[in-house]
């Protein structure tokens, strides 16, 4: 309807009506025994007896099926004074049914047309199910693999957030013209604002301290690209950001995110964080939380009694309040026109088909950004496996399927195609023999209670750890190569995953010492939900290929990757570090006063370790390829311009193996001096390129104020003259081809 009408049913509602479209429950609130749920899960959330009307609720968390959404909405609309139909929101992250590659892994693709694809899978099958809102794509900046949430972020880069940010939205919203939310698709949100990912020791929910510089020019911009592609919503974070928590930051969500970034949707808390306002130390009473809360203008009041139990009391204490319940439920109501649910709440769940969800052609896509966002980390020529061979597939990760990350709650294990599937399935072609054998589980038995409601999700072994290792190694020994895959369980990362040891586990370990024995081929494939130490362990195999968690055809993927049908072009989007003592740890560091130097590497005073290198084991933009790429012809169209003018840079890519393969070109700059220090190097721009054997292509860049330009201390975006260094690479630590510009 016009938005005219919104007024008009605004002015109609009473105060209480229009803070109900603020409150988001669960769905036990809405079963179809209401005497029980004033005594239950309403007591239990601390609604004040009495006050609260249920059927006055804005909003619903995580009903994921199409029955439930019909019955409830229906018999919410029957009870609904006003007819305002409820919203449906869920956490899809990176799929439905159909479930793709972790985000840490997409990212690795740097295939962001691809990406884009999948999130429209994504809303596409939402849309089917009935749900209009995902909390998707989460953009947090991270630099520590301590943390648990690395998993589900695009990384440590901001090109490759901002990137990843603008693909989800448009897959998952469409071209938002003229505000409404297209058919096949749904409103996303994008979280958690602001930079989560930055937690104190890589713990879960720990503060965050950062300068402006960190916020402006490396944390914000991914959240700011969702709200410049017309994202729906945005999610407040859990955590403090320099003392103050983001659901009450006046400054963080009035005058940065509404006025700065010009973000006029929903602002939902995250799961209750308005009431832990309190545990943060912030405010003493709830009533506090509501009004710090309602002032940094939070919209929505996910899965508490707060502004149930309060905001009426503060808006008839105070106009002001009431004036900001009436933009905040006019934002809600506004989100429910653009998705055209005053003229059909059910917006088509009836006449749609549900034919797409896990089609075989949502399968494949998930299959192709698998197969893109696997990195080949080593390979000593085992790579790809020949034919006529014995392999013993080997490892927790051989045959598991519960391989699909912490955030794939909707997802179905049972759909996963498993590694061991995928090599099965291409035995006669490659005339294998494939022997298989658990050798070692995820954790101890003594471990699993550390996993809190997670603990029954532990299968334990009929075996003992000895009885796994013997018979892993017996199946093995008759073999030409074994295969073995091992890593963490989706248990380890995700939400409150956080460690603080990031080794392989001393079980996985020992079983690869004791294959080590046997003088086999060893490829090693790792499923994770973040970077592992893996320092320990790399000279002990001939190849490592590092699937992170690859979805529903993750197998499939492998397996195409194995045999040589695909060659492997991902890139590292977050940094291995080669220690936990090296964390935080990213590419696009600040270099010191005295920066080591190469010519004296011992020196004792200069910016190093004294018991390792400062290098990562595997850096930003490392990924190896079957097939080899020689750079060459490095150019420069002049080396001085003004701010106003441009120059273009170029490289020539030659593919000089023998195997078709993808590169990513990289393009990065370092402002040799600024006001405030810039990085030693920052990716500006990147092209992914695929060439045939012997083929060369130029690669071009064009290099602007836009790429050489950062954000000052008052927050403005400038560009410094002086001198800069432009470098073309293959990936973060290679510095083959630099050139000098100097801006005048
Ligand atoms: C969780 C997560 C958030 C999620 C929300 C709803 O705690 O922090 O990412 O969307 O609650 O489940």
């Amino acid at each position: 309807m016009e938005r005219i009408e919104i007024e008009k049913l605004l002015h109609k509602m009473t105060l209480k009506e229009k803070i109900g479209q603020l409150v988001q429950l669960t769905g036990d609130f809405f079963n179809d025994q209401p005497e029980i749920i004033e005594t239950g899960p309403m007591k239990k959330l601390g609604f004040l007896e009495g006050q609260y009307d249920i059927y006055n609720t804005g909003s619903i968390l995580n009903i994921v099926n199409t029955s439930e959404i019909k019955d409830i909405q229906r018999n919410y609309l029957e009870k609904n004074k006003n007819k305002i139909p409820l919203l449906f929101m869920a956490d899809v992250i990176y799929g439905y049914k159909t479930i793709f590659p972790i985000p840490l892994a997409q990212t690795c693709s740097w295939n962001f047309e691809m990406i884009e694809s999948s999130a429209a899978i994504l809303a596409k099958e939402c849309y089917e199910t009935g749900l209009h809102v995902t909390f998707s794509p989460m953009v947090d900046i991270v630099r520590d693999p301590r943390w648990g949430r690395v998993m589900e972020s695009p990384g440590e880069d901001t090109l490759l957030a901002k990137k990843y940010s603008e693909s989800m939205v448009k897959g998952i919203q469409g071209e938002v013209s003229e505000d409404v939310i297209p058919e096949h698709k749904i409103a996303s949100c994008v979280k958690h604002f602001a930079a989560y990912g930055a937690p104190r020791a890589g713990i879960e929910y720990g503060a965050v301290e950062l300068s402006n510089d960190s916020l402006n020019n490396y944390y914000l911009p991914g959240y700011r690209s969702a709200i410049d592609a017309g994202v729906k919503m945005v999610m407040t974070a859990f955590n403090t950001l320099n003392g103050v928590p983001c659901t009450g930051n006046q400054w963080l969500n009035q005058t940065v995110l509404r006025e700065k970034f010009g973000f006029s949707g929903v602002l939902i808390a995250d799961y209750a964080a308005i009431e832990e306002l309190k545990s943060h130390g912030y405010t003493e009473t709830d009533i506090q939380s509501a009004l710090k809360a309602i002032e940094s203008t939070v919209d929505i009041d996910m899965k508490t009694s707060v502004y149930a139990n309060h905001l009426a009391m503060l808006a008839q204490k105070n106009p002001v309040i009431e004036q900001l319940i009436n933009q905040a439920t006019t934002r809600v109501l506004q989100l429910k026109n653009d998705l055209g649910l005053f003229e059909d709440p059910y917006r088509n769940i009836e006449t749609t088909r549900k034919s797409s969800i896990l089609s075989a052609e949502h399968r494949q896509t998930s299959q192709k950004l698998a197969e893109e966002s696997i990195v080949l980390l080593k390979n000593n020529g085992v790579l790809p496996l020949k034919q006529d061979q014995a392999l013993s597939v080997v490892g927790p990760y051989g045959d598991e399927k519960n391989a699909l990350g912490f955030w794939a709650i909707t997802g179905d294990i049972e759909e996963t195609i498993t590694l061991k599937e995928g090599l099965v399935e291409k035995k006669d072609k490659m005339n294998w023999t494939i022997n298989s054998s658990l050798g070692a589980t995820f954790l101890d038995e003594s471990e699993y209670q550390l996993f809190g409601k997670y603990e029954r999700m532990f299968e334990k072994p009929h075996l003992s750890d000895e009885e796994l290792l013997s018979d892993a190694i017996e199946k093995s020994k008759h073999s030409d190569t074994i295969i073995l895959a091992m890593g963490e369980s989706v248990y380890q990362s995700g939400e409150a995953g956080s460690r603080t040891s990031l080794s392989l586990h001393p079980n996985q370990l020992r079983l690869l010492k004791n294959l080590k024995k046997l003088n086999k081929k060893i490829v090693l494939i790792l499923f994770s939900g973040r970077p592992l130490i893996l320092e320990e362990i790399v000279d002990d195999v001939d190849a490592i290929l590092y699937a992170w968690y690859p979805g529903n055809n993750g197998g499939m993927a492998l397996a195409n990757i194995l045999t040589g049908e695909v060659n492997p072009s991902a890139k590292l989007s977050m940094t291995f570090p080669r220690s936990v003592g090296q964390i935080p740890i990213h590419y696009n560091i600040n270099t010191t006063g005295r920066a080591i130097d190469k010519g004296n590497p011992y020196h004792r005073f200069s910016s190093r370790y004294i018991d390792a290198p400062n290098e990562p084991l595997y850096s930003f933009g490392y990924g190896l390829s079957y097939t080899n790429f020689t750079y060459s012809e490095f150019r420069i169209s002049k080396n001085r311009m003004s701010e106003e003018e441009s120059v273009v840079v170029s490289i020539q890519v030659e593919n000089s193996g023998s195997l078709k393969g993808k590169e990513v070109v990289q393009l990065y700059i370092n402002d040799v001096s600024s006001s405030i220090v810039r990085p030693v190097r920052e990716l500006k721009d990147f092209v992914k390129i695929e060439l045939a054997p012997g083929e060369k292509r130029t690669i071009a860049f064009v290099i602007d104020k836009e790429k050489l330009g950062y954000y000052n201390e008052i927050d403005n975006f400038v560009i410094e003259k002086g001198l800069f260094e432009i470098i073309i690479a293959k990936d973060s630590q290679d510095d083959r081809f630099v050139e000098k510009l100097y801006v005048e």
